[in-house]
């Protein structure tokens, strides 16, 4: 049975708002939590990120995170995560890095929903083996938010944490499992979080797996990564990162002909996709200015070894979904 808003919970759109929902979340927490354990996975993503700070304001030691960094991140987003929770706010931080391990079990699959179903798998593995070597924990706390027990998801294997509380014998804490996305930022706002913490674009669960469409090799995610993070950094600077919704690049298992130096080349290419949307079931497409592309373009092509080419992407959802599997 899903536990469905109060009608007359007001909706939390100040910050006044949201440090009475944090005041009160905190002495329900405390109250049930008492000295007992708590683990959360910690992706880095909005929501774990605000669970984490209200748990670590309510129990404090008694929070235990694990960030499993299954090598399918964005750059420098463990490390982000490592300085913002462990080194900063202190938190009881286990970092689990398990590249390797991943990248191997994905080795020759480029299925989609294959590549999907093992992270899934592969993802609640190394947390509960992780867990299983912990004593004492009697809770775990989810970053679960309202959309995610209202809105049926069909199109894709949607891959979050969502099977772990079924491999754990701990009981489950959701504490923002009733509040939406602008809420959500609110609070963490109001928990004193950074803007780059807390206004994240949305980052799917099984990462940039995604975005190397067809069989993942190390070549193609170092490209999806660093040029993922030029993408970024130009958004930045012009203030489009503040505009657009969503926005990342892809580089498909394809190579075509090009020339460097007067010399033939045949290397991948990688596609920009920028969109805006409301709750992700529909998507339009940003119209970025040429001058900004072709600066993002030209720093692609002289700084990213393995491409010869930058592709747009214009399409909107539907007839596309915003990742390309
Ligand atoms: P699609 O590609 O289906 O994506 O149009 C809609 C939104 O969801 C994100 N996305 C995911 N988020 N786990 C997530 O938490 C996932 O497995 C997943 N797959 C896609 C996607 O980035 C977009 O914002």
């Amino acid at each position: 049975m899903v536990e469905l808003r109060d009608p007359n919970f007001k909706r939390i759109n100040s910050l006044e708002l949201a440090s009475l929902f944090i005041e009160q979340s905190v002495k329900e927490l405390r109250e049930k939590i008492k000295d007992e354990k708590v683990i959360l996975a910690l992706s880095g993503g909005v929501d774990s990120n605000v669970v984490a700070a209200l748990l670590n304001k309510a129990i404090g030691k008694n929070l235990i995170c694990i960030h499993v960094n299954h090598g399918l991140l964005r750059k420098d987003e463990s490390k982000e995560v490592i300085e913002n929770f462990r080194d900063k706010l202190g938190l009881n931080l286990i970092y689990l890095e398990v590249e390797d391990y991943f990248l191997n079990k994905l080795e020759g699959v480029s299925d989609p929903e294959e590549k999907r179903k093992i992270i899934g798998h592969e993802f609640i593995n190394c947390f509960v083996e992780e867990a299983k070597k912990l004593d004492g924990i009697k809770y775990l706390a989810q970053g679960t938010i309202y959309p995610d027990i209202t809105e049926s998801k069909g199109i894709k294997a949607h891959h979050n944490v969502g099977g772990l509380p079924s491999k754990l014998n701990f009981e489950l804490i959701e504490p923002i499992r009733l509040l939406y996305k602008d809420e959500v930022r609110m609070i963490g706002k109001a928990l004193g979080l950074s803007d780059n913490l807390v206004y994240r674009q949305p980052f799917p669960g099984p990462g940039l797996a995604v975005r190397c469409p067809g069989s993942i090799t190390r070549e193609r995610l170092e490209i999806v990564r660093e040029t993922d993070a030029i993408l970024r950094e130009e958004f930045q600077k012009c203030g489009l990162s503040e505009k657009v919704w969503q926005y990342f690049t892809i580089v498909p298992e394809y190579r075509t002909v090009g020339v460097k130096n007067n010399k033939r080349t045949y290397l991948y290419f990688v596609v920009i996709r920028a969109v805006n949307s409301v709750d992700a079931t529909t998507a339009t497409v940003e119209e970025i200015p040429y001058d900004i592309l072709f600066k993002i373009r030209d720093r692609m092509l002289d700084e990213i070894e393995g491409i010869n080419r930058v592709l747009v992407d214009i399409t909107p959802k539907p007839t596309g979904t915003i990742e390309w599997e």
